[in-house]
Order: C-alpha cells, then sequence, then structure tokens
C-alpha cells in the first residue's frame, strides 16, 4: 500500500534530508586518504546524534551500522572497517536518517584523493543517471518512465545498470511500497501522484550487472570486480515537480 504524505509530513522529511545532506558536505571534507570507512561511520553517527537525529539502518534487519560505505567493487551494503582508504578509490557513503520520527535515504559516491578518468567517468555517468530519473519524477508519469529513462541512459553509455536492488518509497518506515527499479519499460508500473515520497537510487557498474554477497551476508559485490558506483536521493512528487528532499545544494 501506497502512503501518501501531507505537506507538513513532507516538511518533516525534508528536515531530515536537510540534516542527511549536511552530513554529507561534512563527509566530502574528511573523505581522504588514509581515513576508515569505520572513522567515517563513527562521524555520521555522532554528527546525527548532535542534531537529534539517529541513524535508521543501524539495527534494521540486524545491520549493526549507522552507514553503509561501500568501496570500489563492492555495489551497496558495504560494512565499514578499520581498513585505509587509498587514493584512487571510490566510495558511496548511504545514510537513513530519522528526525523525529520521518526519515530521509540518500547515498553517494565520492573519489579519495586523486581518481583516474574511468572511475571520473563512472562517477559522472551515475550521477547524470539519478538526474535523468528525477527528471521524469511528475505526478501522472509511472515509475517505469523512471526506470526506462535510467536505463537507457546508462547502456547508452556503456554501462550496466545494478537490477537486484531497487529504489522505494519511504515515511516513517525505510521501505514502503512503491519498489522503484531502474531498468524496465515506459508506462508501466504505479502512477505517481502527489504526496508520494519515494528514493531513486542507481547502481551502476563498468562492467557486468551480476553481482554476489560476501559471506557477512550483506556486502553486495560486481561479479567481475570492476567497479561501482551510486547516488540516492529521496524526493517528494508535487505539482509543482519533485522536490529534491535530501539535495547537498545550499539553499
Ligand atoms: N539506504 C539503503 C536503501 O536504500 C540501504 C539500507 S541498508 C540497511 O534501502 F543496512 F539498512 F539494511
Ligand atoms: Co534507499
Amino acid at each position: 500500500m501506497m502512503k501518501l504524505k501531507s505537506a507538513s509530513e513532507i516538511d518533516k522529511m525534508h528536515q531530515a534530508g536537510k540534516l542527511l545532506a549536511a552530513c554529507h558536505r561534512e563527509l566530502r571534507q574528511r573523505i581522504k586518504p588514509g581515513v576508515s570507512t569505520m572513522e567515517l561511520n563513527d562521524f555520521v553517527e555522532q554528527f546525527l546524534n548532535k542534531y537529534g537525529a539517529t541513524p535508521e539502518q543501524k539495527g534494521y534487519m540486524g545491520y549493526p551500522y549507522a552507514t553503509c560505505a561501500s568501496v570500489n567493487d563492492v555495489i551497496c551494503h558495504g560494512m565499514p572497517t578499520p581498513n585505509k582508504l587509498t587514493d584512487g578509490d571510490i566510495v558511496t557513503i548511504d545514510m537513513v536518517v530519522n528526525l523525529d520520527g520521518w526519515l530521509a535515504d540518500s547515498a553517494w559516491s565520492y573519489p579519495v584523493g586523486q581518481i583516474n578518468p574511468e572511475a571520473q567517468q563512472l562517477l559522472q555517468v551515475t550521477q547524470e543517471a539519478l538526474n535523468q530519473g528525477i527528471g521524469l519524477a511528475k505526478v501522472g508519469n509511472r515509475i517505469g518512465d523512471i526506470a526506462h529513462a535510467i536505463q537507457t541512459f546508462v547502456e547508452g553509455q556503456g554501462y550496466a545498470v545494478v537490477k537486484d536492488f531497487c529504489g522505494h518509497g519511504i515515511g516513517q518506515e525505510m521501505h514502503e511500497d512503491p519498489e522503484v527499479p531502474h531498468f524496465g519499460e515506459p508506462h508501466q508500473g504505479p502512477e505517481l501522484e502527489e504526496g508520494m515520497v519515494l528514493t531513486i537510487e542507481p547502481m551502476v557498474n563498468v562492467g557486468t550487472d551480476q553481482l554476489y554477497i560476501d559471506d557477512d551476508g550483506w556486502t553486495a559485490r560486481t561479479l567481475d570486480g570492476q567497479l561501482s558506483a551510486q547516488y540516492e536521493h529521496t524526493l517528494a512528487i508535487t505539482h509543482e515537480g519533485p522536490v529534491i528532499l535530501t539535495s547537498q545544494d545550499i539553499e
């Protein structure tokens, strides 16, 4: 069942989203060679607590950390570790912020030091894939329109989009209806309505879209060991167009 949100509920989610975005902006300054993803995770947890929020991922289905930290060939759901990041790595930090019971969800891929042109292009294409999807998040369009636009763009650039993980509705729970796949046919799936809040979160791979899960039961890696990136926003569907609740642009 889809839970439509009122303007005041969307405003509460926007507050969570603004805090999340501020946290990403702080992370950007801290991500450099020699820093570990566990240090970044601890920073996020302290930052959120300082502002009266909590990391919704911690304890979710037994997941033990405030963030997911996915380095290089890790597609998503990587666990923070004490290993130091190295010059040339890419790392995706994914977090879900709970502020007064309302949630926002955003993942962002970052370069560590100087990255090579292949990695740089992957980040650009993945971010643009998210933007293409957001561009179609309009009242009256269908989920399949978003999905199809992302897949067409990504494959047109010579990359593969991950099929095993989707975006989702979000509200007081992390995962609500509808599911938001990043591949599929146009004009299919649920119609977008004013008051829907959902995530779009394409994961894009340099090589194959196939993956495997580590023994920890969480970490999803590309089968061919090549790079993967992800950008995710939480957005509200309104008659005035999509409102990006986790925008990192200073307003
Ligand atoms: N933010 C994520 C999502 O889009 C990941 C949740 S991972 C978990 O659903 F650790 F919280 F389970
Ligand atoms: Co999500």
